[in-house]
This record gives C-alpha cells, structure tokens and sequence, in this order.
C-alpha cells in the first residue's frame, strides 16, 4: 500500500507576548510522526486543548499567523508546501471541519457544497452529486436554499460532513465528525467513513470519542500532551495487555466496560523537560523525568516509552 500522507516530526508553536515585548513561546505539537496509507483510516485520539485541529489544519494550511510550524509533510510523496495544500485543498484533500463557523454564514448551503465550478456542466454534475448526498443524510430539498443560521446544530454537522464528500478526496481530514449527531447519522458516518477506504482513499479521523475511534479505524495514534505516545492497530485495543504504553492501557481501562479505572492527574500544558507522562505514569524510571522519549517502532507498533513492557497491564 503506498503511503497517502506522511506527517515527519511536525511541531506548532505560538508566539505570545506578555507584558510587552517579552515573547513567550508555547508548543502545543512536538515530534509529531504519523502516516495515513491508502485504503486506510487513521484515527488520531486525543482529549480537549491536545492539538488536534491544529494538525488538521496544518495539513490543510489553514493555521493562524501567529503560528510556528517545523517538520515536513508529504502528499503522494511529493512535500506538502503550501502552495500544493492551496492547489489540492477541497479537491484532492477535504477536511470536514469540527465547528460550523466555517460555514460561510452569506451562502445558501447548497452553494457552498457544490464550491467553485468552471463552467455550468461541472455546476450541473456537482448539483445533482449535492442533492443525492444531502438526501442521503436526510436534508430535503428545502435544506438547499436555508443560509447556516437557519439550520440546527445536526443539521449543518450533516452540510459539512456532506460537502466533503461531494469533493470525493483521495484523502479526508474529518475532524470530529460525529458530536451532535443522532444515533442514525453517526453510524452512517462511519459508514461513509469505512466506504471512502474501500474505495481507496485514505482517511485522517480525528476524534476524543474512543468508540467512534474503535469502530472506524485501522490504526489509532494516541495523543497525549501535544505528543504522539503509542499508534497501534486497532485490534490490540480490545485488550489492554495488547497495548505498550501505560497511558494507552490506562486509557482502555478507564472505559465503562472494563471497570472505569479512570486514570489521575491531568496532562501538562506546555514545554515539559522529560516524559509527558512522567507525573502520572506507574512504572515511571529516574531518566523519565529529564529525557524525552523518542516514537520508535516495536513489532509494528510506534511507542515512545523507556519502560514499556509487553503483557503489563500498566495497574
Ligand atoms: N491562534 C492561537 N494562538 C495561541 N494558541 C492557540 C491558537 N490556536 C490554538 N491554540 C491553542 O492550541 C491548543 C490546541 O488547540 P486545538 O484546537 O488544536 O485542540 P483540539 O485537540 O482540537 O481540542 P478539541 O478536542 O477541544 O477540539 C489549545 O490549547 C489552544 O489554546
Ligand atoms: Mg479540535
């Protein structure tokens, strides 16, 4: 399988100042390493704040001014400048944003469906694709001419969700697709979701609902503290002792079904001298507190641990 999207030690920071001209640098991302593949659905699991819409934004050079990005991205193998992120970005590479702020609040919400068409044959096609996929999620024809204050909350979750679609990406950023949805709509987003990888297409699912996650993905990274601390297939996630880092394994833990052993502490904001994990972690080693760990692959699974050990239930 040839490698759709590959993120290299990408790295965001912003530039504050306080109290006049003092600067002050705070990272959000750091060493980020992940690939999406073809035919494949990688979700990126992180709590609130983590940076997620970051790097999603990121990949579809959307970031704020005040942003410091480091580390390189590939699509299809060529670097991802931002010049080919204007070129692909709605085309080749969609992003179902998570807040409906990016609804233009001017435009009928067909009309921003359907996007910019070069002539009234393309208008025509695209139209029709429009309406087959908003019938789909149940927005009836009158949905087309409705402005975005007019809609619900479901309702231009399912605009957004269904303006990706009509772009047909070879590669889809969903960022938080599901929230707000009925029962009916998140499985059928799934669905789509699951649909784009038969077709070949790779998908970058970026959620902090680890069902949404478990149901969907081939692989999962787990975010933790503005890092990437495990990915792993989605299969091992069913067991805990399957998992390497004690994070991962907390996490899994900490579901209803497995007894809700929720984990203590909360993760550290900003710049940290060793181990993001290093207050929390049960099998924490002296060299954890002032060194960080590099991501490194282990049987097929990216790990950044000194002290992982396989079989360990972290407890
Ligand atoms: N323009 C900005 N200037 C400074 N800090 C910013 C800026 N934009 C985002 N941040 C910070 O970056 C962090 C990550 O934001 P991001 O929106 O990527 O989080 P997220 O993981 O998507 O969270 P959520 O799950 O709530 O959507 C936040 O703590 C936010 O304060
Ligand atoms: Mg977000």
């Amino acid at each position: 399988m040839a490698n759709l999207l590959e993120v290299n030690h990408l790295s965001i920071s912003f530039t504050q100042y306080v109290q006049g001209l003092n600067r002050n640098e705070s990272k959000v991302i750091s060493d980020l390493t992940i690939d999406v593949d073809e035919s494949e659905i990688v979700a990126i699991l992180g709590s609130s704040g983590s940076g997620k819409s970051l790097l999603a934004h990121s990949i579809l050079g959307i970031l704020p001014y005040n942003s410091n990005v480091t580390g390189e991205l590939k699509y299809k193998g060529q670097v991802l400048n931002q010049e080919l992120k204007e070129k692909l970005r709605g085309k080749e590479i969609c992003l179902i944003p998570q807040s409906v702020n990016f609804l233009d609040p001017l435009m009928k919400v067909s009309e921003q469906a359907i996007g910019e068409c070069k002539d009234e044959k393309e208008h025509a096609q695209k139209k029709s694709r429009q309406r087959e996929i908003f019938g789909k999620y149940r927005l009836d024809e009158s949905v087309d001419d409705l402005y975005p204050f007019e809609l619900s909350g479901g309702m231009a979750r399912k605009v957004l969700l269904s303006t990706a679609l009509i772009g047909n990406p070879d590669l889809l950023i969903a960022d938080e697709p599901t929230p707000g949805l009925d029962a009916k709509s998140v499985e059928e987003t799934i669905q789509d979701i699951r649909n784009l990888k038969e077709h070949g297409k790779g998908v970058l699912l970026i959620t902090h609902e680890i069902d949404v996650a478990l149901k969907t993905a081939d692989r999962i990274a787990i975010f933790y503290s503005g890092y990437v601390i495990e990915i792993n297939k989605v299969e091992n996630f069913k067991n805990a002792n399957n998992l390497l880092h004690p994070y991962t394994k907390a996490l899994i833990n900490s579901l209803p079904r497995y007894g809700f052993n929720l984990t203590e502490g909360v993760q550290p904001l900003g710049e940290v001298s060793g181990c993001p994990y290093y207050e929390n972690c049960p099998i924490r080693l002296d060299k954890c507190e002032n060194n960080i760990p590099q991501l490194e692959e282990h049987d097929g699974v990216m790990i950044r641990c000194f002290n992982f050990k396989e079989g360990n239930d972290g407890s």
